[in-house]
């Protein structure tokens, strides 16, 4: 049983699988144990993901370990509806289409759920918030969790501090091999290839905001530095706003960012960074981009409740509000975390390392059960994919001798 938008489209879905599939290999190390020693044979797995090709890899791995899968996306925006053709006919259960409302949304999840799940990977924490919610009577067969995001880690721990999270949920974006590169390197790549399709203008010598300098913000700010732009960066914690400065940035409060940015992205996890009192400064043409999780970033709701007109953008991902200003402000996948909504997500390698962790982080759940709570990615799993990868790339590394131990260890 699923519920895609077209089969019909599965063909062009198989080709964008072949395609990153060829390009993830240490997934593709992991499916060929996996298909020998099948170690989630007999689980339920229950994924809530943006159903775009990587997913698609992580959920062909863990049935082909033996596990029943059943997906759907964490966004109603970042599903691509060929891809979830596609994985239906590889014989997963999928419940999503692209475009979503959020009744749709919401009962996709639902029907994700029905498969009674022994384990759970979240982008986002929704799976986890229904279980702990309206579908608590499924916790009895829950084994454990895997987090992707740290949006869904603060969602998660928020329930472990109220003494209710009921399984152990593993927060694999702390991992090392997760945020140092997925949110930093992926999405600061995948960020500026989405805003650069659908507004074709250009970087260097434009002046871009960065809301949020923690990993997603440095690696947006380091990629548009990359193009030409002159960054400046806003912050609320001292720290990050020092580290900013060191890197070379302009750190500003987003007041007086506003009258500056030619494009605005908001990488901070948090709700209302840019609201009202800021579109009252931007000047026309204003790009206005979001790569958090949720579409809370930019205060959407303020933005069409006070535009005087809308303007269609030259894409379906843009949208020009008319501010009584008079500065038209052109919003990007309706504030929705842009990169997924109206792009690709991030580069195949670099899925490869985050969902080679979930893989195994979902297996570790298995092998030493763990109590409900959050749960760091075992560091020697953290190890084992970073050096996968080097061996994939070629890459040696010098070893410690003795001594060197011995003194490290300060002996
Ligand atoms: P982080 O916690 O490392 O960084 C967030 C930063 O935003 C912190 O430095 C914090 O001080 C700052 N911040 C908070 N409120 C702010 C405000 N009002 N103004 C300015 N700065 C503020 O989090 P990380 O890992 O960078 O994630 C950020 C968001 O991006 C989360 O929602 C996360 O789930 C999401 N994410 C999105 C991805 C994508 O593909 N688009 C990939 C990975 C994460």
């Amino acid at each position: 049983m699923t519920t895609v938008r077209n089969p019909a489209l599965a063909e062009a879905g198989h080709r964008k699988l072949a395609w990153v599939r060829a390009r993830m290999p240490v997934v593709a190390a992991l499916r060929r144990r996996y298909a020998q020693e099948r170690p989630l044979a007999g689980q339920r797995v229950a994924m809530s993901l943006h159903l775009e090709a990587k997913t698609a890899i992580l959920a062909e791995l863990l049935r082909e370990g033996g596990a029943e899968v059943a997906v759907t996306s964490s966004n109603p925006l970042s599903t691509q509806d060929d891809v979830a053709a596609a994985l239906a006919e590889l014989g997963v259960a999928v419940y999503a289409w692209r475009g979503a409302t959020a009744d749709e949304y919401d009962a996709f999840h639902h029907q994700v759920l029905d498969l009674e799940p022994t384990l759970v990977v979240d982008d986002g924490g929704e799976l986890t918030a229904r279980l702990h919610g309206p579908r608590q009577s499924l916790l009895p067969t829950v084994r454990g969790g895997a987090e992707e995001t740290t949006t869904g880690l603060h969602r998660i721990r928020a329930l472990a501090r109220a003494g209710r999270l009921a399984y152990p949920v593993v927060a694999v974006n702390d991992a090392r091999m997760k945020h140092l590169f997925d949110n930093r390197y992926g999405t600061g790549q995948s960020t500026w290839e989405a805003i650069m399709r659908h507004t074709n203008l250009v970087l260097a010598g434009a002046v871009v905001v960065v809301a949020g300098y923690g990993w997603c913000g440095r690696g947006v700010a380091q990629r548009a530095r990359g193009l030409g732009a002159r960054v400046v960066v806003t912050e609320v914690d001292p720290v990050r706003a020092n580290e900013a400065v060191m890197d070379g940035f302009e750190v500003l409060p987003m007041l007086e960012a506003a009258v500056r940015g030619d494009f605005f992205v908001t990488a901070t996890g948090n709700r209302d960074v840019i609201t009202r009192q800021h579109f009252d400064r931007m000047h026309d043409g204003a790009i206005l981009a979001n790569a958090g999780h949720f579409d809370v970033e930019v205060d959407v709701r303020a933005l069409k409740a006070g535009a005087v007109a809308t303007v269609p953008g030259r894409t379906e991902a843009v949208v020009g509000y008319r501010w009584p200003t008079g500065a038209t402000l052109w919003l990007l996948a309706e504030g929705r975390l842009v990169n997924l909504a109206a792009g690709d997500g991030h580069p195949a390698e670099i899925m490869d390392l985050s969902f080679a962790l979930q893989a195994r982080s979902l297996e570790s759940l298995l092998q030493h059960p763990l109590p409900p709570g959050v749960h760091p990615v075992d560091p020697a799993v953290d190890r084992w994919v970073a050096e996968t990868r080097l061996e994939v790339l070629g890459i040696r590394l010098d070893q410690l001798s003795p001594d060197q131990e011995r003194y490290l260890a300060g002996n």
